[in-house]
């Protein structure tokens, strides 16, 4: 089979390796020389991945049988559109479809819309003045954000008891607000501005293939978008990611997956409603399992997650059956089938990443690439290009290295180990705790507590209430 990926990063590097673990011959329309595609792909074309003419161009040469699209952008530009009315079969959601990662207030507004279960409350502006308007008059705890996808810029989450500080929360607020408008983050949506309630609880991500009948869902893989150890520092596109032995998470419960598969599948129907079109590629669920809801969801993804897939890619062991079955149109019957061993997968930044880019940009990184085998881990190319024999970090999250064990602690153990053989004449930095035993059992606490005040609300009919408590007036519910 001729199969083409078109994307430049991580995800596409482990996608085209597992495409040709299973005899593919691959070819990569990418933007970058990234190392990891130039080594696995029979062919690599710098194109412009956004141009639906220029992939079209490639593809009518090379006359794949099957072409992935592993990138976001990719889908919002249309690119899949413009690849099926030459006639190609693409896995990779429709322009339309794709909105529904695309504009999270046409996400918010479909799963209001369809009453569907994982929603939560939220408000859509389009102009700064009416943005704070609103700030001032309902000021509670929020997260902000620009409504389009802007691969992990401009999200704020602020919490705000409305008790005290109450000026100056409302005052951050609406900076935050022109800041959104003033970097055009937003530009391309006529509502830029997303307000919505604020909750609290640990992320997991749920990405399946869907032939927009049958789904097939992937391992859960928790991702952490926070810089630093901790969870602080500014939100990134992810710094690393786990996965369990089996299908689920230890901190998951079995009732936490199957709800989380049914909000996506019933998302799927619901974007069939309301675009006319069949929803055909990947849909990832990015949740957080929280007191106040149970599992919510955050966003959608209309593709595979970077780091996420990477967990994925090398343990699923019938990639071509999927493959296959979205060639033909139908997913029917099948079903993922994963090696039973843990990931951990990490990312190593330049200084610089995510704020400061710029600087992060053009050093060389060194690695020991005989010693990293020996660890039994593996690194995945990100943002990173070769030239003349030598690699250099592109300023955003360079390398993703990646580990399978008998546990999420031996896998970590793997990784590091790895990563202290890479190094570069400019600062690197990676989250040392991330796959740790204490990371992981803060988790089982986090999930824990979640579930049992989510319960303790089911019992008394609270479920998404807000309850405060304020001096001399006593409880009041909103
Ligand atoms: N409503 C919310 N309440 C609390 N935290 C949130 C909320 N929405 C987003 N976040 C936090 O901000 C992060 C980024 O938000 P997300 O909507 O996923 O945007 P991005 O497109 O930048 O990934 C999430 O991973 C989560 O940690
Ligand atoms: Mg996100």
């Amino acid at each position: 089979m001729k199969f083409m990926i078109v994307g430049s990063g991580g995800r596409e590097h482990a996608i085209a390796e597992n495409a040709k673990k299973c005899g593919y011959d691959v070819y990569a329309a990418t933007e970058i020389r990234n190392p990891g595609l130039l080594e696995t792909c029979k062919e690599v074309h710098l194109v412009d991945i956004l141009n639906g003419e220029a992939v079209c161009r490639m593809a009518g040469k090379l006359r794949p049988d099957l072409i992935f699209i592993g990138s976001e952008e990719s889908l919002f530009a249309g690119v899949s559109d413009a690849l099926r009315r030459e006639g190609h079969t693409v896995i990779g959601a429709s322009k339309a479809t794709a909105d529904i990662e695309k504009s999270k207030g046409f996400m918010r507004r479909l799963m209001e819309k369809h009453g569907l279960y994982g929603r939560l409350r939220f408000k859509t502006f389009n102009n700064i003045e009416e943005a704070s308007r609103y700030i001032d008059e309902y000021a509670g705890s929020v997260a902000i954000k620009p409504t389009r996808q802007a691969g992990g810029k401009g999200v704020k989450v602020i919490a705000d008891l409305q008790a005290y500080l109450k000026d100056e929360k409302s005052a951050a607020k609406k900076r935050h607000v022109s800041d959104i408008v003033n970097q055009k983050l937003s530009q391309d949506l006529e509502d830029p501005i997303l307000i919505e309630e604020r909750v609290e609880g640990i992320e997991y991500t749920l990405q399946c293939f869907t032939d927009g009948k049958n789904i097939v869902p992937l391992k859960v893989v928790e991702d952490h978008p926070h810089a630093f150890v901790e969870d602080i520092g500014p939100e990134t596109g992810g710094m690393g990611s786990i996965s369990g032995v089996g299908n689920n998470l230890p901190f998951l419960t079995d009732k936490d997956f199957k709800i989380s598969y049914e909000i996506v599948e019933n998302v799927i129907k619901a974007i069939k409603k309301e675009t006319g079109e069949s929803y055909f590629g990947v849909l990832s669920g990015q949740f957080m399992l929280t007191d106040k809801w149970g599992p919510t969801v955050i966003e959608f993804y209309s593709r595979l997650g970077d780091p996420e897939t990477v967990n994925i890619m090398p343990q699923l062991q019938n990639f071509d059956e999927i493959m296959e079955g979205m060639q033909n149109g139908s997913l029917k019957g099948i079903k993922a089938d994963f090696e039973r061993k843990a990931t951990v997968v990490k990312v190593v930044a330049p200084k610089g990443y995510p704020n400061e880019r710029d600087i992060g940009k053009g050093h060389i990184l060194n690695m020991d690439m005989d010693k990293i085998n020996k660890t039994g881990s593996k690194v995945y190319f990100g943002s990173v290009y070769e030239d003349d024999g030598k690699y250099y970090t592109g300023g955003s999250r360079a390398l993703e290295v990646y580990a399978a064990a008998d546990s999420i602690v031996e896998a970590n153990e793997k990784v590091e180990k790895a990563i202290s053989c890479i190094s570069s004449d400019w600062k690197l930095f990676h989250r040392k705790d991330i796959g740790t035993k204490a990371l992981l059992e803060k988790r089982m606490d986090q999930a824990n507590l979640a579930r049992d005040i989510f319960h303790y609300r089911e019992e008394r009919g609270l479920i998404g209430k807000n309850i405060d408590w304020i001096p001399g007036i006593g409880r009041i519910e909103t």
